[in-house]
């Protein structure tokens, strides 16, 4: 991660970053959507940033057979096509373009990686540094990895990196995640292999270090002391448009919680690490992912709300039931929403909840980490109508990045009254951010060698173990999906669970205070 300099007052934000060492971009699965939609906006904007450097080019690989030229077009097509679609009349896009290239071939073939190396010879000026990003669908992740490590495409050299990104789902569950392991390991290093979630390179995740240890004031009361409980969500208002076949096979609970809910959770449990160095901050993450409690499968019933949507409005547009929608069972017991309890088994967090929350087709898009703080004693105020509310922080991830403090001060006037008040601080009002798809510095990291905002081996496993109890009580039948209205803020159990412990989510209306 890059060093700071940023000058407050005058919203500046000063580009502070070298330029990625020359190398040759692969893509497998060239034409895909992950391509078309994060790849290439992602690598656009690292150009117009400055931090490409002449000599690096985009390789795509793919089955469809297509010149070159035929592959350039397609890709300036689909990305006209985007929302807010990037300057295909630009420099910035004619100095892309005229770096892509393309391989066709089918991916259990070796043939295909004869033509990748011979791409990579004839590389002038020449570089042997490569990168193969496997934008693919999970079942070629080994198989590519393979097929690479047989044609002695992920030997390293002095002056020739070779690192493999994977995309997730990593596994889809213990066992599979493993496995994946095993055979990844088999053809490479631990360092040479870059397994993303897209989360970590939201810049207020990352900022969740820069607030915890960069000030003095946090990290003394960031315990057990004086944390009552926190709150994880991620709420989207999307529905699972047409991902149908992936999603019903999948669920909530395994598409975001071994990864990106934990991996919030970590960023907000971690115990400091030592340096910035990749392995002091993954090891500290991994920890609080592996302290995480196991619950029996029994005990995952009341610790765990799966939830499903029914037709309803979201932002005023109606939404078909889950069970209507393409590719999904119509008898579908598949999660769109998951709730669960969560124990941190350290010295530092005994006894502390950490609720998470995640779903589709939700009242509001909103991802957030609420810490709520232990009530003050109440003897001063005892004689006040209504009770103190607890201190609450609050890190807005997205929309509207920021953190909120609320706390209470006296109403003015001769009697003494007190009301909360809120102290807030927004990104866009101090930092004019660069356009981001959130994979920009995942990318960049991955070309300058950095793994630290990549998932490992065993914080991988370590994720799934935790959810392991919750899937065999799903495949047991023992925790069944509650249904909720599309637009709605999701099941009601899931406000039971809090409520059995006397908390309350924070609420998923659209025009929340922050
Ligand atoms: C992906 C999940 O990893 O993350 C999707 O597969 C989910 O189901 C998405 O919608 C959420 O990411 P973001 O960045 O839009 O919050």
């Amino acid at each position: 991660m890059g060093s700071e300099s940023v000058v407050l007052g005058q919203k500046v934000l000063a580009p502070d970053t070298a330029p990625a060492p020359a190398s040759t971009f692969f893509i497998f699965g060239a034409s895909g959507d992950l391509t078309k939609r994060l790849l290439l906006p992602s690598l656009y904007n690292l150009a117009h940033e400055g931090v490409l450097v002449d000599d690096f080019a985009i390789v795509g690989v793919d089955h469809v057979a297509q010149s070159e030229e035929d592959y350039r077009a397609f890709l300036t097509d689909a990305v006209r096509e985007l929302p807010g679609s990037l300057d295909t009349e630009g420099e910035t896009w004619r100095w892309l373009i005229s770096r892509i290239h393309y391989v066709s071939g089918d991916f259990e073939d070796p043939d295909t990686y004869g033509r990748i190396r011979e791409r990579l010879d004839q590389r002038k000026p020449q570089t042997g540094n490569a990168v193969f990003y496997l934008a693919v669908a999970p079942r070629f992740f080994a198989t590519i990895s393979e097929q690479l490590g047989a044609a002695g495409l992920l030997k390293e050299a002095e002056d020739a990196f070779r690192h493999v990104v994977v995309e997730k789902p990593f596994g889809a569950d213990m066992p599979s995640a493993k496995a994946l392991n095993r055979r990844l390991l088999a053809v490479a290093d631990e360092r040479q292999i870059y397994r993303i979630d897209h989360f970590l390179g939201k810049e207020t995740v990352q900022n969740m270090m820069a607030l915890r240890f960069g000030n003095g004031i946090f990290e003394p009361i960031w315990s057990k002391e004086y944390i009552d409980h926190v709150q994880i969500t991620a709420a989207e208002t999307v529905t699972v448009e047409q991902r149908g076949g992936f999603y019903d096979a999948t669920g909530a609970l395994r598409d975001m919680v071994p990864n990106h809910m934990f991996q919030l959770l970590a960023m907000t449990a971690m115990e400091p690490p030592n340096s910035f160095d990749a392995d002091a901050v993954r090891s500290e993450k991994t920890k609080v992912i592996e302290a995480i409690r196991h619950m029996r499968p029994s005990e995952a019933i009341g610790a765990a709300v799966r939830g499903q949507y029914r037709a309803g409005f979201v932002n005023g547009q109606a939404v078909k039931d889950y069970r209507d929608e393409k590719d999904v069972n119509p008898d579908s017991r598949t999660e769109t929403y998951v709730a669960l309890k969560c124990f941190v088994d350290s010295w530092r967090w005994n006894g502390v909840p950490f609720y998470v929350r995640t779903g589709k087709a939700l009242a509001v898009r909103r991802t957030e980490i609420a810490i709520q703080f232990k009530r003050a004693p109440g003897v001063l105020f005892r004689h006040l109508p209504t009770a103190l509310k607890p201190n609450l922080m609050v890190i807005h991830v997205q929309p509207d990045e920021g953190v909120s403090l609320r706390f209470a001060a006296k109403v003015p006037g001769r009697k003494v009254r007190l009301s909360d008040v809120e102290m807030s601080f927004k990104y866009a009002d101090y930092f004019k951010a660069a356009p981001s798809t959130g994979y920009e510095t995942l990318i960049y990291d991955c070309l300058c060698g950095d793994p630290t905002l990549f998932q490992r081996a065993d914080t991988i496993e370590a994720g799934w173990e935790a959810v392991e109890p919750i899937l065999e009580a799903v495949g047991g039948g023992e925790n069944e999906v509650q249904f909720y209205s599309a637009g709605s803020s999701g099941p009601a159990m899931s406000d039971v669970m809090l409520a059995q412990d006397g908390f309350q989510w924070l609420p998923l209306e659209r025009d929340r205070p922050r």
